[in-house]
């Protein structure tokens, strides 16, 4: 490469995918500078663009139109208040895992009989939440948690709709740490089990059988895995059937991939094609709970370069940025790829590999690797692909507080979460 060649040419030409895009020499989402937003707000920032969620929605919701849908969004990418509204009037009911998620919902004004509530291991004071709230699909993990909630059930009158959170053993093909519907994962119940499941919570009077639930990961790039699950789940809705117990809804999960660096985004044409292929006559209503694909993309991380640490000899050169992993912690967790870009592109000199990272005492505080990228002290970066699993996994470690949230649309643009401050921080402490 060209020394001193202007750097707009090394990064991915369809910088539009990722919600952002050069004029002239400032990088803009939508119709708003981010260093207008940078002045507002600092770094590190978290930005996100309305536009792009609702194109996102609309794609799945196209792809999916031929059969009887509906769109849960999975609170858990990505929980601002903000954007659970936006979602909300598109559309959208909502996954949750915790009662803390469905405050947030019931916050974002959302219908509570739109809510599935997944997860493994609800606590009782949750499922009380939920059952008062009157969601509409426990999706239930165990022996013991159909039980628990046939009591709690009991206790306040009511009856809970309930699926069963069905493990295929099918594999997603994807990081480990995010594959669900293996055998060896945690999450859900074998074929045998779910059967032995239905059949107790049919005879249950506080328990109505609602459908069958399955979620076998996170970032799938292709959709045979997601249609081979589907396989699966109506063959057991078979088996069902002859036990007499009929299911009218599947809740076949989130899990499609979108685009880091050059992979290309999960095909939801294909998919929704296969899936109505499969549906076809069988008279099936069906929940999905996409997070990432409608997300992900969405969002951006600004953070400003503190120092610049150049390489002596064969060391190699960091840059210290004022964003980290307690700010997004997808690479140090997952070694995930998050592209990074200038959001100034004005700089004219040497290109060097960087290691970009964060403040933390931590080696394993880095934001990228080996980017070639022409830097100075100040210098303002985006991290792309930060909207879903970014924010919500954010924490305090080494005392930071929680970076700001913004909403663009358009020309406009709105803080969504104000930046934490350290009286939030040491507040709920007892010295
Ligand atoms: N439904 C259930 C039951 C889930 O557990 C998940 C994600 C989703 C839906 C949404 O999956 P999505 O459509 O977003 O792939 N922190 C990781 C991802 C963890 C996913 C956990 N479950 C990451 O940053 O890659």
């Amino acid at each position: 490469k060209r020394a001193g060649a202007k750097q707009v040419e090394e990064f991915p030409e369809t910088l539009s995918d990722f919600s952002v895009s050069y004029r002239d020499e400032s990088l803009f989402m939508e119709d708003v500078s981010l260093e207008r937003i940078v002045d507002a707000v600092g770094t590190p920032a978290y930005v996100y663009s309305q536009a792009h969620i609702q194109a996102q929605y609309k794609k799945l919701a196209e792809a999916i139109k031929a059969v009887d849908y509906r769109v849960h969004y999975a609170v858990k990418a990505n929980s601002n208040l903000a954007l659970l509204k936006l979602l909300g009037n598109l559309g959208a009911g909502y996954d949750i895992v915790s009662g803390g998620e469905l405050s947030r919902v019931l916050s974002a004004q959302g219908d509570p009989g739109s809510v599935i509530f997944s997860g493994v291991g609800k606590a009782t004071h949750e499922l009380d939440l939920a059952l008062k709230a009157g969601i509409e699909c426990f999706n239930v993990e165990s022996a013991g948690e159909l039980d628990r909630l046939a009591e709690r059930a009991a206790l306040l009158s009511v009856v809970a709709p309930v699926a069963i959170r069905f493990n295929p053993n099918v594999d997603a093909k994807t990081h480990p740490y995010i594959s669900t519907g293996l055998q060896e994962n945690k999450f859900g119940v074998l074929k045998d089990q779910a059967l032995a499941l239905y059949r107790r919570a049919a005879e249950s009077e506080h328990l109505r059988v609602y459908g069958i639930a399955c979620h076998i990961g996170s970032q799938i790039a292709e959709p045979t895995p997601l249609i081979r699950a589907l396989e699966e789940m109506l063959s057991l809705r078979r088996e069902l059937a002859q036990q007499g117990i009929e299911i009218d809804h599947l809740d076949l999960g989130g899990g499609f991939g979108v685009r880091y660096r050059d992979e290309p985004e999960f095909d939801v044409g294909l998919w929704g094609r296969e899936v109505a292929r499969l549906l076809n006559g069988t008279g099936l209503r069906i929940s999905i709970e996409p997070g990432r694909f409608l997300t992900a993309n969405a969002g951006i991380l600004l953070s400003r370069v503190e120092y610049l640490k150049e390489a002596v000899e064969d060391a190699k050169s960091f840059a210290v940025v004022d964003a980290a992993m307690n700010d997004l912690i997808r690479p140090a967790l997952y070694g995930a790829w998050h592209e990074v870009v200038p959001v100034c592109n004005d700089l004219q000199g040497d290109r060097l590999p960087w290691d970009i990272v964060g403040p933390i005492c931590e080696s394993g505080d880095f934001i990228a690797k080996q980017r070639t990228l022409t830097l100075k002290q100040g210098k303002l970066l985006a991290i792309l692909s930060s909207g879903a699993y970014g924010a919500t996994l954010a924490s305090n470690y080494n005392t930071r507080g929680r970076a700001p949230e913004v909403l663009v649309h358009k020309d406009n643009w709105r803080l969504v979460r104000r930046r934490e401050n350290l009286q939030d921080q040491l507040i709920t402490e007892l010295p």
